[in-house]
């Protein structure tokens, strides 16, 4: 191999595809993103980490001008949104996304040699078109209940704030999917110190519910599940609102002892009694209020 393939892609519905990277074996997890295709422009639903030139790869799967949209603004969903000129994002995370420190292209570049190996490493190359600098770009602002119009499908905007406060979903209810980011998975985090209380997230589980008839699949970005994975997240969200969850302590992405919510079997991702979904919390950030505003 002379020269690093960067993605990968899948044709997931009708114009529509999960895009991951070719090397997705040498990352610590899966992270995918999402290509939806229209008569007027395409959709990107989110960017991953930013190795790559994500831009030009979509441009392999359609000849539409690509607009890029966040389910939330962490960096493992907008970290190539550096290869494009501009970003849509629910404005409760708009904070978050500006307060990213510059970062030169090759910190990315010696992040993914890191991740490759000494095999591969020689292959990446910081100036071959493959890696951004942070930079500023425009960041238009989204609501709940915005509508992109790809033209011939309508993709909706769904809030869903827990693991950021400006979570979103992005429903197109022309293949019955859902693109959920990270709302409601199987680690859905909720015990770092931007997350809205557990209590504020139930009700938006809740509110959820509500339209759970509208889609059939939840694609996220670290995961897929049914639509069904919200009942669980329902009825495991409520245990820990009411503190009767299992109060699991096991080590949480950053390396460090955390609470989650249903005890998992010794040593591994799973729960004990085989559901899907999980959630990590703070034991102080349990219950609290929404406060909508903003802290400028
Ligand atoms: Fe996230």
């Amino acid at each position: 191999m002379d020269k690093l393939q960067y993605f990968k892609s899948e044709q997931i519905a009708d114009g529509s595809y999960k895009i991951e990277y070719a090397f997705s074996d040498k990352l610590p997890g899966s992270v995918y993103c999402y290509l939806v295709t229209g008569e007027k422009y395409a959709l990107l639903i989110d960017t991953m980490f930013g190795f790559g030139d994500l831009k030009t790869y979509c441009e392999t799967l359609t000849d539409k001008p690509v607009k890029v949209v966040n389910t939330h603004a962490h960096a493992d969903h907008f970290g190539g949104n550096y290869h494009f000129d501009s970003c849509y994002m629910h404005y409760r995370d708009i904070q978050f996304f500006l307060e990213v420190p510059d970062m030169k292209k090759e910190l990315f570049a010696d992040g993914l040699r890191n991740y490759l190996g000494d095999e591969h490493k020689d292959l990446v190359d910081e100036n071959d078109g493959n890696f951004a600098d942070v930079h500023n770009l425009k960041v238009f602002p989204i609501n709940d209940g915005d509508v992109f119009d790809l033209g011939d499908r309508q993709l909706e905007v769904f809030e869903v704030g827990g693991h950021t406060p400006g979570s979103v979903i992005l429903i197109d209810s022309k293949t019955r999917i859902a693109y959920s980011g990270d709302v409601c998975n199987g680690n859905t985090l909720l015990d770092l110190e931007t997350c809205l209380p557990v209590s504020v997230y139930l009700q938006n589980l809740i509110r959820l519910k509500g339209i759970q008839d509208r889609f059939d699949m939840m694609y996220g970005g670290h995961e897929i599940f049914d639509s069904t994975i919200i009942d669980e997240g329902i009825e495991t969200t409520r245990r820990v609102v009411e503190g009767t969850d299992d109060k699991y302590i096991a080590k949480g992405i950053r390396g460090t002892d955390t609470y989650y919510a249903a005890a998992k079997r010794e040593g591994a991702y799973e729960r004990a009694d085989g559901k899907r979904f999980n959630m990590t919390y703070l034991p102080d950030r349990i219950n609290g209020t929404d406060d909508r505003r903003q802290v400028i």
